[in-house]
Formats: structure tokens, C-alpha cells, sequence
């Protein structure tokens, strides 16, 4: 029989598309919003009901360089006309080594890198892992409380929040062990985390054993919370003493969202520290499917010939619209716009919070990484994720797309791509402005 549902217009409705999501989809596959998008244009998407919202999302901070950005579509478009597969490591192409040549070129340090591609930030990080295993011959890896580093079995074994990533998806990879991440606003200096990796050293496994610490410069999903370059400074030395391969997961901060093109360049010019390797993925291909790792080069060589690579990774399309991307943060001056973004930004939630000061407890933001933090009565020791649901909702159904996150869900993070304009971002400010007033 054929299906002609997709094609009646009366059957494509939110929740009639929500009803078919529902039968079809698993519930695992979580949902922000019961929105079914028609089409999307920069920082704008339009809903499959004609309804118009403004994007602070991003698609999960995947579309700094906006929706179908031209540069963007025109590169793929051509890439489109030559071939779209062809296996890198069956047949090479030069957008793939270009890119890893620019990559290399703009990661701090002052020692050669390499890089090589795959298609999710997961495979990334499960990618270091693999080569910091390799250079340094040991097992363990040390994480963060609070971080989010993807749902593959590592991913997983990783991320540092149980509910909802790692709930009965166990067992998981051994010899993983989670210190504190500093957050001055919940009591953890950064003696603390120091402390609670040498913790760690004493209690669960010796540091000759280490192969890597991984870390998000900025937790994402976790919370918006900024690690101080002083605690890179101190990681980087531990690292140093001990031989212990030091990973920044740039896949969310990365591609210019916190002002820098990698938030660790900011460690690296304020601290001089720089991680040995470096994850990516999210807006570095503006939307394509498409994962980095890049890094010291002897530790990337350290596996053998096969032990890297996938069918799809490093897709041809993927790399021409990354290429893309670098040209068009260069011709746009979208880091300049990422910290003036993350100013406007940064200014209007300051304002709103001063006017519901008992409701936003905090607002943080580095470049255009944005957030605010919300609590009950004042106090930062009763964070509301009833109110941050609240707002998330009712800023949908006033035409503003926004996203929650944190380890107790009570962050509303700001990912609005960098070219949305100023007129815009003022739009999504007044409205949450006006959730706050009537929720208050
Ligand atoms: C820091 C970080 N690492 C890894 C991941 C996993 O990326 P993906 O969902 O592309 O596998 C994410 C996704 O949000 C992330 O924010």
C-alpha cells in the first residue's frame, strides 16, 4: 500500500507528526521541544505549521555559522558535483588533508600536530582515548563529575552524570575514574579538584597507570561552568610530571563559541598551557556530520596502520563544508562576533537577572557561551530545574527556542549562531525577559 501521509499537508501538524514520532521512535530518543521543522534560515527556523521562532539552540551548539549559511551550501554543493564517497583510507582526497593542515595550524602549542577525522564527537573522544592508550602503553583515564563526553560504551564510561546517560547501559569500560571540576559557585576550588585527583592517585589506581585526564575547557551539558586557565596551568604540570597525555573536548566549545577558535588557545595565551590532544566535532562543519581529533603529532602516530579510521569518517562533503566554515569565520570576523555576541548576550541576562535576582543566581558566559543559573529563594544550595523547564517552555510557545542543561537541569544555555545580528538577539532577550516576568 502506498503511504501518502508525509504528502497530506492537513496530517502535518506538531502533534500529529509528535503522535507518529511517538509510535515509530523509541523514548529513548529524548525531545526538547514537540516541534517539527519546515524549513530554517540563519538564526530563524520555521515550523511545519508556518509558526516562525528564533534559534538560541543551534542545534546543540552545532551551527555557529547560522542555518545554510551560502558559503556553506555552495561548498557542498560543488563538493556535491565531483563525489560525495569515496573512503578516505580506500581513496584520498585533498579537502581531507587540507583541513587537517589548517586544523594543525590553529591548535596551540609549540609542537608539530596531527589530525585525522570521524563523523561524531563521540568517535572523537573514543579516538583520543585510543591513541593516548597507545603512546603511553597504560590503561586508566581520569574525568570530570559533570561532564558529557558522548554515549558510545567510552563515551559513557566517561561522562560524569548517571541520569539519564549511563542508566542501565552498564557494564562499562574499566579503569575510568571521575575527579571534581572546579565551580567556584558550588564550592569546588581549584585546590579541590587538584586535590581530588590526587585522591584518586592515593585510593584508586597510581599515576605511572594514567594514560590520559580529559576535560571540557567549559562543561557543556554539565552547566556552562568555565574551568580558570589556573587550573589547565596545574593539570598541564601534573600531566607533565607524571606522563600523563593531557585532552581538551572542544566538540561543544570548539569552532569559535567561547571567542577563540579553540577555548584552550585562551589557556594557552594566558597560561602557556596547551593539551596534548584535542577533540572536535558539533559547528566545525557547520551542520555536516564531522568529528576532529587533533594533536601532538608522536602521540597521534603512536597507533598502527589500521588501528584509526571508519567507512564514513572524514566524508568528502563533511570536509568541504568544514573548509568552508574556516573561510567564512575569516572573511565574517566571526570570533570578533562570538565575544560581542557573548557581550550583548551576556548583558541582557545580566539586567534580567537583576530585576528576579532571587531566581538567576549566576550568569556566565565565555565568548558567546552563554548562561544562566537558576535557584530557589536566592540560595545557590536549591537549584530550580522546575523553573528552568518552565521558562524553556513557555519561551517555545513565545517564538524563542532555547535550551536547558546542567547537572541539576536548572542552566539555560545560550548556542544562538554567530551570525544571527544584534536585532535578534534583542528579540530572544525581550522574550525571556517576559517569561521571567510572568513566571516570576
Ligand atoms: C563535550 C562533548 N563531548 C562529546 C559530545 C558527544 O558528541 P556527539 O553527540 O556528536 O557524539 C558532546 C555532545 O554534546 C559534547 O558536548
Amino acid at each position: 500500500m502506498q503511504r501518502d501521509t508525509h504528502l497530506d499537508q492537513a496530517a502535518r501538524t506538531n502533534e500529529l507528526l509528535m503522535a507518529r514520532r511517538r509510535a515509530a521512535l523509541p523514548s529513548g530518543l529524548g525531545q526538547a521541544h514537540e516541534i517539527f521543522v519546515e524549513r530554517a534560515e540563519n538564526a530563524e527556523v520555521w515550523d511545519v505549521e508556518g509558526r516562525r521562532y528564533i534559534d538560541f539552540a543551534g542545534g546543540i551548539a552545532v551551527l555557529n555559522t547560522g542555518h545554510r549559511h551560502p558559503a556553506l551550501v555552495a561548498a557542498i554543493q560543488a563538493q556535491l558535483d565531483r563525489f560525495t564517497h569515496t573512503c578516505f583510507q580506500v581513496l584520498a582526497y585533498e579537502p581531507y588533508v587540507e583541513l587537517a593542515e589548517r586544523l594543525n595550524a590553529m591548535a596551540p602549542g609549540a609542537f608539530a600536530k596531527k589530525s585525522f577525522f570521524m563523523t561524531t564527537g563521540a568517535e572523537a573522544v573514543e579516538n583520543a582515548i585510543k591513541v593516548a592508550r597507545a603512546y603511553t602503553k597504560r590503561q586508566a583515564v581520569i574525568a570530570f563529575g559533570g561532564a558529557f563526553h558522548g554515549r558510545t560504551m567510552m563515551g559513557m564510561a566517561l561522562t560524569g552524570k548517571v541520569a539519564p546517560y549511563k542508566v542501565g547501559f552498564g557494564p562499562f569500560p574499566a579503569e575510568i575514574y571521575h575527579a571534581k571540576y572546579p565551580c567556584a559557585l558550588h564550592g569546588v576550588s581549584v585546590d579541590d579538584a587538584m586535590a581530588s585527583i590526587e585522591a584518586i592517585f592515593k585510593y584508586d589506581v597510581e599515576a605511572a597507570r594514567v594514560a590520559a585526564i580529559i576535560l571540557e575547557p567549559v562543561q557543556g551539558e554539565g552547566g556552562f561552568y568555565i574551568a580558570p586557565p589556573e587550573f589547565a596551568k596545574r593539570l598541564r604540570a601534573l600531566c607533565d610530571q607524571h606522563g600523563i597525555v593531557l585532552i581538551a573536548d572542544e566538540v561543544q566549545t570548539g569552532a569559535g563559541r567561547t571567542g577563540t577558535w579553540l577555548a584552550c588557545e585562551q589557556w594557552w595565551t594566558e597560561v602557556g598551557a596547551a593539551p596534548d590532544v584535542i577533540t572536535m566535532a558539533k559547528s566545525m562543519a557547520g551542520g555536516m556530520p564531522l568529528s576532529a581529533i587533533i594533536g601532538r603529532a608522536e602521540i597521534m602516530d603512536a597507533p598502527g596502520p589500521g588501528g584509526l579510521g571508519g567507512t564514513y569518517a572524514g566524508n568528502p562533503l563533511a570536509c568541504a563544508s568544514a573548509l568552508a566554515v574556516l573561510d567564512t569565520f575569516e572573511k565574517e570576523g566571526l570570533l570578533a562576533r562570538s565575544r560581542a555576541v557573548g557581550q550583548r548576550l551576556h548583558a541582557g541576562l545580566q539586567a534580567i537577572a537583576a530585576k528576579h535576582p532571587t531566581l538567576i543566581g549566576d550568569v556566565r558566559s565565555s565568548g558567546a557561551m552563554v548562561a544562566i543559573e537558576l535557584f530557589k529563594n536566592g540560595d545557590t544550595h536549591q537549584p530550580n530545574p522546575e523553573l528552568t523547564a518552565a521558562v524553556v517552555k513557555a519561551a517555545a510557545q513565545r517564538g524563542l527556542i532555547l535550551l536547558s542543561c546542567g547537572s541539576y537541569a536548572n542552566v539555560i544555555r545560550v548556542l544562538v549562531p554567530l551570525t544571527a545580528p544584534d536585532a535578534l538577539l534583542d528579540e530572544g532577550l525581550a522574550i525571556i525577559a517576559a517569561c521571567f516576568d510572568a513566571l516570576a
